[in-house]
């Protein structure tokens, strides 16, 4: 068993198992909790791993047994104190005699917020919040944003030479990023819910857009794709049976080639907000919200320059996954990473790093929007 020398430690073992839970708990979000005695020794601790599954709460308090009684709980999320697909943590807590529960975030579902601890109270037990609560926001930013919002949250991903570009002037890119780094994306692929590509990319790389190996989760591949224009000899389409594909359109598109697409497996959905005779684009807006509407936790843009830009512009980027390569591509013509009209001064720094890794010869930089985090 454990021993802790502060508070923070035991607040930052319960973040480090929460996050085990990542990829297989959402819509649900990370948690994990620790139950220590006064000496800040660890009695047990446990993490929400499943969705469906017990809570982080009853599973250390299970783990615990007996020796619960008159300990401290630190979890990094307000406990539960409403029925969903088990009980209330609330009332396991209050079963098993905890004294005192230290909590990092509130729930942020407004139907929620406070209500556990209000409980806690209620029934004697000393409540306390706020720390390490960042973090604790940090790592329940999807979360939130689905309860908040009803909107996924977004990952953007690019790969890019030291000169910024993602394509050369004719729109070669692969490989600009080195294995290690391609690997580490099909990870990432293996705990989204949904994987996003412009027709852009789609014409010009024909991707597949799996996680191989596989991960957790099996992600739905979307092509935003105003007119349908997507091939029916690409990867994606041969591929549907085995992995669902969304084309998002508009309707516009060519009613044959929805048809010939939807023959071939292809769910093609179309852009409400755009009329018959609109040649403008699918609408970003529309379209996350249908996402958030299908329960979509984690989503992750691909690229390439032309749909990132615009989902930036519409201030719907919460993290990127940067994989810089020691590679000039040059040529003013050659494609960044973020397109679309871009910001007019410099921000304030409004991503912060969360990681930066030395990936063999490429650099990694992942970063959170500072309004995901505040969110
Ligand atoms: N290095 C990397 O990480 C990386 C990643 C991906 C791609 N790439 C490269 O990037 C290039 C493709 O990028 P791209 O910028 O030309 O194309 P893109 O962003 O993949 O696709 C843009 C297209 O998406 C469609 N679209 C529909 N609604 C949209 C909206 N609201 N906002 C933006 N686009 C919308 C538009 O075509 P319609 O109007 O016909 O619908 C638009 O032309 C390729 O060379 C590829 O190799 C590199």
């Amino acid at each position: 068993m454990l021993s802790f020398p502060h508070h923070e430690a035991v607040m930052q073992y319960a973040l480090d198992l929460a996050c085990q839970g990542v990829g297989t708990v959402e819509p649900n979000p990370p948690v994990g909790a620790v139950i220590v005695d006064d000496e800040l020794n660890e009695i047990a601790s446990g993490f929400h791993s499943r969705f469906g599954g017990p809570h982080a709460e009853v599973v250390a308090l299970a783990n615990a047994g007996d020796r619960a009684r008159g300990g401290t709980m630190f979890v990094t999320l307000e406990p539960c104190c409403h029925h969903g697909k088990t009980g209330p943590c609330t009332d396991a807590i209050l079963a098993a005699r905890i004294k005192k529960v230290v909590v990092a975030r509130i729930d942020p579902a407004t139907h929620a917020a406070g209500q556990g601890m209000a409980r806690l109270r209620e029934a004697g037990v000393e409540v306390e919040t706020g720390l390490l609560e960042r973090a604790a926001r940090k790592l329940t930013a999807p979360f939130a944003k689905g309860v908040m919002l009803g909107q996924p949250y977004v990952h953007a991903k690019w790969a890019m030479s030291l000169d910024g570009k993602i394509a050369t002037s004719t729109g070669h890119s692969q490989w600009i990023s080195n294995e290690t780094s391609r690997a580490k994306v099909h990870e990432l692929r293996g705990r989204m819910d949904a994987i996003m590509v412009g027709i852009g990319t789609v014409l010009a790389d024909d991707p597949l857009l799996t996680a191989r190996p596989p991960g957790p989760r099996t992600a739905v591949r979307i092509v935003v794709d105003s007119h349908a224009r997507l091939p029916l000899t690409s990867q994606l389409v041969q591929s549907a049976a085995t992995v669902p594909v969304i084309v998002a359109c508009t309707p516009a598109a060519p009613a044959e080639q929805v048809e010939l697409l939807r023959s071939a497996g292809i769910e093609v959905i179309s852009d409400s907000t755009r009329g018959e005779t609109d040649h403008s684009r699918v609408s970003l807006k529309w379209l996350i919200d249908e996402l958030g509407r299908r329960q979509t936790t984690n989503l992750l843009i691909e690229g390439g320059g032309e749909l990132l830009g615009a989902a930036f512009d519409a201030q719907l980027i919460d993290e990127c996954h940067v994989f810089i390569a020691p590679k000039i591509i040059g040529g003013a013509d050659a494609k960044t990473p973020i397109g679309g009209a871009g910001m007019l001064s410099v921000p304030d720094a409004s991503f912060e790093p969360l990681a930066v890794e030395h990936l063999a010869d490429d650099i990694y930089i992942h970063t959170q929007s500072i309004a995901a985090v505040l969110r």
